[in-house]
């Protein structure tokens, strides 16, 4: 229910932006809930006793989603809005953009409270909601593939070049958005002229 309510709520601010601003921020969104084996794994590593309390009140990532944006302004654009509803609570945020990982890993890890209406009344549960780019998202899906294939630790070489690909991905990333933003940039000036000139039309006409 969590996952479905933060899922409805961005949909609406994309749909919301796209209608004022000709620009649809979110590409698209994937969500899951953590399966119960990764509970109980994860429980596990922690050294937590495995309970559904202990589940509850250690992890706050059973319901996940993830965003993936255009850009990277839309990123920040979209963690705004949301975290801009009253009702919504910023439990966490890691920003592994502005500070990446050492392997190369980007994006933006909100742990929002979101609440829910059941039958007995209202309840608040914590959604982990990543925010990247369909470049970071690319980098990402590709580097656990990779770690979750390799057998044992990924050799140091290979981790030297997952981040070099990072590096060239992030370049082209901000490339993409400047190429975006100057494209818009000649789109709202045409507009701005046809306005002008329609103005002046309609002044002539009195
Ligand atoms: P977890 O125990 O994995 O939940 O880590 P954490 O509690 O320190 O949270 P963190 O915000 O660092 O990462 C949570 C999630 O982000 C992971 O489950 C992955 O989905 C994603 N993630 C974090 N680091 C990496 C990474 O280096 N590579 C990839 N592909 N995904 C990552
Ligand atoms: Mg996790």
């Amino acid at each position: 229910a969590a996952i479905r309510e933060i899922n409805a709520r961005l949909q609406t601010l994309d749909s919301e932006f796209s209608f004022r601003n000709r620009h649809n921020p979110i590409h698209h969104i994937e969500t899951r809930v953590k399966s119960l084996q990764s509970i109980v794994k994860k429980l596990h590593s922690m050294n937590v006793p495995v309970s559904i309390i202990n589940a509850k009140k250690t992890l706050h990532d059973i319901a996940g989603v993830r965003v993936v944006c255009r850009y990277v302004d839309d990123i920040y654009r979209i963690a705004n809005l949301l975290l801009s509803q009253d009702d919504i609570q910023l439990i966490l945020q890691k920003d592994y953009i502005k500070h990446p990982k050492a392997n190369g890993y980007r994006s933006l890890h909100i742990v929002v409270d979101v609440p829910v209406y059941m039958i007995e009344g209202r309840l608040f549960i914590p959604v982990e909601i990543q925010i990247r780019t369909v470049a970071m998202d690319f980098w990402a899906t590709l580097e656990h593939g990779i770690r979750y294939k390799a057998s044992e630790e990924v050799p140091p070489k290979i981790v030297q070049e997952l981040r070099e690909c990072a590096d060239v991905i992030t370049d082209t990333d901000y490339k993409m958005q400047e190429i975006f933003k100057a494209l818009q940039m000649v789109h709202d000036k045409e507009e701005v002229d046809e306005q002008v000139t329609l103005a002046a039309q309609k002044e002539e006409e009195a």
